[in-house]
């Protein structure tokens, strides 16, 4: 491609740390789009013949059914996806092929290329939320007055409904589809027209390419768009953020179908055996999940630091941008694609949840409150009474409301036998009814709202 200027080719050397076809063939359909609209606007300007324009863009047409039918060829002489389209153009299209590269640079190509395949990487991304947010809301109808423990610190804190704990994921997955809008929106202007770092001086039409190919409007800075990554590094910093989510839903799946909690079976389609264990079914998607989270990450911090300290305009470091890009993306999709059939498709055992659920003195808070409220006490000295009770049903070995009303009066005088009624672990789940509260009617209300929100039937 540049003989012009160089005596002698590469070195085998060279050729393989140079060559990014390994991996940004992946970004053929963009570039192959992009190439499409540059010319045509060439060809609208008056740059190029229409003649020309015509056989340049029925030419990319014919080397993108090649590429969809035998895949792109790994040349590494050609480098990377723009030389080796351009290459192929001018095999089957001759000199003219030739004049698609007028007033642009693979640095702009390529900023180009790769906002449109993460902008299509976001908004799969954003689609395949949805699906675990319906799934979750879906489980959450069903169990809006499932009872199980709530923790904090994994200790029994008090009784809540699974309905609420799954609504809980909603709402992280609420805030990152809200993350990649707010990313999409950010990234959605066109760098082509750039060139390699300056403009140019050819009469080109930055308004045409940059709608042809849906961005709101072209980059304003020529330096900064051939040279920006962030809407690479906005996609994995929400991407990150969707792992972190992910990673908790998991570790609950995890932590509810080991034995000792037995909370839930997971599907046999999500879980494989042991070559050892004949009783062993393991939650594997789940740990994946879970450790995917960590190679996501990975990817941020990786770009992150490429992408430290490089002056304008463009380096060839930049070209080390797409595989963490890519592989977080795939890793992601897998990632969310599991953990909505693990939703889906698992049962939950809401008998052993119940028990657990009464395990623990999950109601103490319930008596301290029913000393507030019936008894008129304040709310430290209620929890002081509340205490002694817990400390007692300890020692007897019972939960608080198997303690006779002559045991609770003992410690305090003012208790009588209607506290029984607050004691219940469905007394307890339907006092809390305060807004976003785990009462059943609320979790319901949440799950109306959520419904409208994703368009689902109410
Ligand atoms: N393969 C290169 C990349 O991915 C394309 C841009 C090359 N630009 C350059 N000036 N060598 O970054």
């Amino acid at each position: 491609m540049w003989g012009g200027r160089f005596a002698e080719g590469p070195s085998a050397i060279m050729r393989e740390i140079n060559a990014s076809i390994p991996f940004d063939k992946a970004l053929w359909r963009q570039d192959i789009a992009a190439s499409k609209a540059h010319v045509a606007m060439l060809g609208a300007q008056g740059i190029v013949s229409s003649a020309d324009m015509k056989a340049i863009s029925d030419g990319l047409d014919a080397v993108a059914a090649e590429y969809e039918k035998d895949g792109v060829p790994e040349d590494w002489d050609l480098e990377d996806i723009h030389m080796t389209t351009e290459s192929r153009l001018a095999e089957l299209i001759g000199p003219a092929a030739g004049r698609l590269h007028t007033a642009r640079s693979r640095n702009d190509q390529v900023a180009t290329d790769f906002r449109l395949w993460v902008r299509e990487t976001l908004d799969q991304t954003d689609a395949g939320l949805a699906s675990l947010q319906r799934a979750l809301v879906t489980q959450a109808e069903a169990h809006a007055d499932s009872i199980m423990p709530g923790f904090t610190h994994l200790q029994t804190a008090q009784p809540v409904t699974l309905g609420h704990h799954l609504m809980a994921y909603y709402e992280m997955l609420r805030r990152d589809r809200s993350r990649l809008q707010d990313a999409r929106d950010r990234m959605n202007e066109c760098p082509l027209g750039s060139a390699a770092l300056a403009g140019t001086g050819f009469p080109i039409d930055r308004d045409a390419t940059a709608m042809a190919l849906s961005f709101d409007r072209p980059t304003a800075n020529s330096l900064d768009a051939v040279s920006d990554r962030d809407f690479a590094l906005d996609y994995l910093m929400a991407a990150s953020q969707i792992s972190l989510h992910l990673s908790r839903l998991a570790e609950e799946f995890i932590i509810w179908a080991s034995q000792p909690f037995g909370f839930v079976r997971m599907a046999d389609s999500l879980s494989t055996g042991s070559s050892i264990m004949p009783q062993k079914k393991n939650p594997d998607a789940a740990e994946l999940v879970r450790g995917h989270a960590g190679r996501i990450i990975g990817a941020a911090t990786s770009l992150m630091i490429t992408m430290k300290g490089l002056p304008l305009a463009y380096s060839k470091d930049m070209q080390d941008d797409k595989p963490p890009v890519f592989e977080a993306a795939g890793l992601l999709a897998l990632s969310i694609a599991a953990m909505t059939g693990m939703v889906a498709d698992s049962t939950f055992k809401t008998d052993r949840m119940r028990q657990a659920a009464e395990l623990g003195y999950a109601t103490a808070t319930d008596l301290a409150d029913w000393l507030v409220t019936e008894a008129d006490i304040p709310f430290r000295e209620a929890h002081h009474i509340t205490g002694a009770a817990v400390k007692l049903a300890e020692q007897r070995g019972v939960a608080l409301d198997e303690l006779s009303l002559e045991d609770l009066k003992a410690i305090d005088a003012r208790i009588d036998e209607r506290v029984y009624a607050a004691l219940s672990v469905e007394a307890s789940v339907a006092a809390r009814k305060s807004y976003g509260g785990t009462a059943p009617d609320q979790v319901r209300n949440q799950v109306t709202a959520a419904r409208v929100e994703l368009g689902m039937e109410t």
